[in-house]
């Protein structure tokens, strides 16, 4: 069982399902209403849990209601919460997300406590990092904290994971070389490689790109078509199981939780980790929310 440390967002997701999505100046009624726990840095730390890792989390809640009730759910998945402040200038992380027919998301954030812990808040958590097999990283939270985690995880022989979302162009370099995997989707892929990643030759050339970057493993997620990895001699593509999609929000959270826990850390098994990631996020895009989709090791075992 892997030990993995994620640095990350915790937010509380208000979701909308509308039959279309809205254009700028027009109003539209949506069919549904709700709320979820979300967050990409909570979701992934919750699918590594619900897939059986142990997992610690570092990140920084607002000192209010949802900062509580996000906490409660993490703990009730066993995260071990040890590294998350709250913080009372700032409120809990927020992200409203439309979902239309298609299963199509379009999510807008207020980052709010996510953004307000640094590189300081990292020494604290040297332990943790170098206890861990592999520690996560997003663009939810600050980079400069994330750089620091990864100088630690570095030092300690730990490999590091990134996954570069919400897609950002100017990506330190330092923070590429300090990393072993980078999860992109192909969006995210295409702008940091600026290649239009469609299929399999073209993530293999986005792949150099990253490579040539600095970083040693690649895996890129193309929605429906699956997923490419590329690590020594190890690459290729491995399919996704086609399901019915309602709602792909936290679909690319899961493949990144279910994959940490299955991946050795010697990174010598990617197409099995691959696999079992693609099967954890075929039941989340199955189902609506964020974290109350995600699902647990018994049903990815059972897919089929
Ligand atoms: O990746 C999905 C997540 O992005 C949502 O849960 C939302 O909180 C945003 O952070
Ligand atoms: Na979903």
């Amino acid at each position: 069982m892997n030990k993995v440390t994620v640095i990350g967002s915790i937010n509380l997701d208000t979701n909308l399902r509308v039959k279309r999505m809205v254009k700028p100046g027009e109003t539209i009624h949506a069919q549904e209403h709700y709320s979820a726990a979300g967050g990409k840095g909570a979701n992934q730390a919750v699918a590594a849990a619900r897939s059986g890792c142990h997992v610690n989390f570092i990140g920084a809640v607002g000192n209010d209601a949802p900062g509580r009730e996000m906490l409660a759910l993490l703990k009730q998945d066993k995260i071990n919460l040890a590294g998350i402040a709250v913080v009372d200038q700032e409120s809990t992380g927020q992200a409203f997300i439309t979902v239309d027919d298609e299963g199509q998301n379009a999510i807008t954030i207020y980052a709010g406590a996510n953004f307000a812990f640094g590189r300081q808040a990292i020494a604290s958590k040297q332990a943790l990092i170098a206890g861990s097999d592999f520690v996560i990283a997003q663009f939810e939270t600050p980079v400069e904290a994330t750089l620091a985690a990864f100088e630690i995880a570095h030092q300690a022989g730990v490999k590091t994971i990134l996954n570069p979302a919400p897609a950002m162009s100017q990506i330190p370099a330092d923070l590429l070389q300090l990393t072993d995997l980078i999860v992109p989707n192909e969006t995210e892929a295409a702008t940091i490689t600026n290649v239009e990643v469609v299929d399999e030759a073209s993530a293999r050339e986005a792949a150099h790109k990253l490579h040539d970057l600095g970083v040693a493993a690649v895996i890129i997620t193309i929605g429906s078509h699956g997923a490419f990895y590329d690590y020594q001699e190890q690459s290729g593509l491995v399919a996704a199981y086609q399901v019915k999609a309602v709602d792909t929000t936290a679909a690319g959270d899961t493949f990144i939780g279910a994959m940490s826990s299955m991946l050795k850390p010697d990174f010598s098994n990617f197409k099995a980790a691959i696999n079992f990631a693609n099967r954890a996020s075929s039941l989340t895009v199955q189902r609506y929310g964020a974290q109350p989709a995600i699902p647990y090791l018994k049903e990815i075992e059972q897919v089929k």
